[in-house]
């Protein structure tokens, strides 16, 4: 029988178990999982399709999951995210992986429907694990199509809708009801980011939404803790291994000075670069004031800047018209979760030369030059390696909390989106303290009673942000 897995290099999982091992002591919360849950296997029947870069980190993620007893299988959910030793290390362990850095967007679509192509009876996934909602969308979308909206694939607005929308038909001719059956086999799913959430809580409105999904992103340790302090360690790291840039004196603009915002910004600044910030929303751009940003339009600075990064989760935040107004060999880059934040696609018919693997320089028709990051898709994981493995222990942990308890109790949600309740997430903090020689204070009962929590927590009502 053919190898289940698709990877660069198989013998790269040498390398991977090394960079795995070293993880795992940076990793409490999932190693805490597999000591509370390993020999209960609270996962056991779980059909896991996870979405999520296949990273080093996402690597022990899946070993742990794998110990509380899922049968999972794998994709990145960006075609430059991939970590190869990371995906060999799981293919060799006998984890179905479908991952290479670089791979073609024909081809993530393809890996995409694959980690549902569980054996067995069912043949089906019972449970997504996503990140940006890919794997959700892939499956919702085809079963429309197959309950006769098929208008909603024949006009791909993007090159990635051409080949989404080419591996739905591929997919319909194949296994005509596939898609209908296997979203009807799916329990739940969690979903890691920002942007996958906001598609979630859409589906919802508009009453499309099948299955309970618990939102991991806003988890306080995962929103306030990965896409802040992981951005402040990844961003720069993903520009220097592009650029070799001198940081210090250039000036920066950050787009967006939300979570991954404030971590970006306080990552040149930290390099020291002076940094500006660009904001749509008055609480956000007062922040970045009192951060001690200015804060201005990115016409205001178009001409003056040497670094742009967009953080926003939005479209078309720099546009052509920008980077044609830009100084020569400004570095242009994104590390939000898609790429259409910049204009990439009216790049297209400007020169381009490739510098190294996810480093471009395009010139404009003026004749100046930018150097653009990883086509405009996330940059510290695209020229990086991502967040280190401490943070991505808070996010994952929410990850299998989410999971255990959507296979668990799924049965009792609505189909809506939910976030953990905040004893879990009290948890998930208090699992990280050890490892940095955290020590808390213990609240004596006449202390508790008087700011009104129990002196175990949890110590925040609902509505504290943090
Ligand atoms: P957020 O909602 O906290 O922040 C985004 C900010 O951008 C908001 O404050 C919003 O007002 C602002 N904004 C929107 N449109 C704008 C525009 N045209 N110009 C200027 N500002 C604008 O979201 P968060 O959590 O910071 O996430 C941002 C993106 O980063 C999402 O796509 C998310 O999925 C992704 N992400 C990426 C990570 C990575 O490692 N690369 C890690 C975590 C999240």
């Amino acid at each position: 029988m053919a190898e289940d897995y698709i990877v660069k290099d198989i013998a790269l999982a040498g390398f991977g178990r090394k960079e795995l091992d070293i993880a795992e002591t940076e990793m409490p919360g999932l190693m805490a999982c597999r000591a509370e849950f390993g020999e209960e296997k609270p996962l056991k029947g779980a059909r896991i399709a996870g979405s999520l870069h296949m990273t080093i980190q996402t690597a022990c993620l899946i070993e742990t999951l794998v110990a509380l007893g899922a049968e999972v299988r794998w994709a990145s959910c960006n075609i430059f995210s991939t970590q190869d030793h990371a995906a060999a290390v799981i293919a060799e362990g006998g984890t179905p992986v479908f991952a290479v850095k670089g791979e073609t967007l024909e081809e993530y679509w393809d890996y995409c429907d694959r980690i549902f192509q569980f054996g067995g009876e069912d043949g089906t996934a019972n449970m997504i694990l996503d990140d940006g909602g890919d794997a959700t969308l892939y499956i919702l979308l085809g079963a429309r199509v197959e309950a006769g909206e098929t208008d909603l694939i024949e006009v791909p607005t993007s090159e990635e809708e051409t080949c989404l929308f080419a591996q739905i038909k591929k997919r319909l001719a194949a296994s005509p009801g596939w898609f209908t059956k296997q979203r009807d086999a799916i329990k739940g799913v969690s979903e890691e980011t920002t942007t996958g959430v906001h598609r979630l809580y859409e589906l919802q409105k508009k009453g499309l939404l099948p299955f309970p999904a618990i939102n991991v992103n806003d988890s306080v340790t995962k929103s306030k803790f990965d896409n802040k302090y992981g951005c402040k360690e990844s961003l720069v790291d993903g520009i220097r291994r592009a650029t070799d840039t001198m940081m210090a004196g250039k000036v920066a603009v950050v787009c967006g000075y939300g979570d991954v915002g404030k971590g970006s910004a306080a990552s040149l600044a930290g390099a020291g670069a002076r940094v500006k910030v660009t904001e749509s929303d008055p609480i956000c751009a007062l922040q970045a004031a009192m951060d001690g940003f200015e804060v201005v339009t990115l016409e205001d600075v178009i001409d003056q800047a040497d670094i742009f990064i967009t953080t926003t989760g939005n479209k078309d935040v720099i546009r052509i018209d920008h980077m044609r107004a830009m100084k020569d060999m400004a570095i242009v880059g994104n590390i939000g979760h898609f790429d259409n934040e910049i204009q990439v696609a009216a790049l297209k018919n400007h020169k381009w030369t490739n510098i190294k693997d996810q480093v471009d320089m395009i010139e404009m028709p003026s004749g100046s030059r930018i150097i653009l990051l990883s086509e405009g898709r996330l940059l510290n994981l695209g020229n990086a390696t991502g967040h280190p493995s401490f943070v991505m222990s808070a996010s994952f942990t929410n990850q299998v909390l989410a999971q255990i308890e959507l296979w668990k109790n799924g049965g009792e949600y609505e189909n809506q989106v939910y976030i953990l309740p905040k004893h879990l997430d009290e948890k998930v903090a208090r699992l990280h303290l050890e490892r940095i020689g955290v020590r808390l204070t213990q609240l004596s009962p006449e202390q508790a009673a008087y700011i009104g929590v129990s002196p175990e927590g949890p110590f925040k009502p609902e509505h504290y942000r943090y």
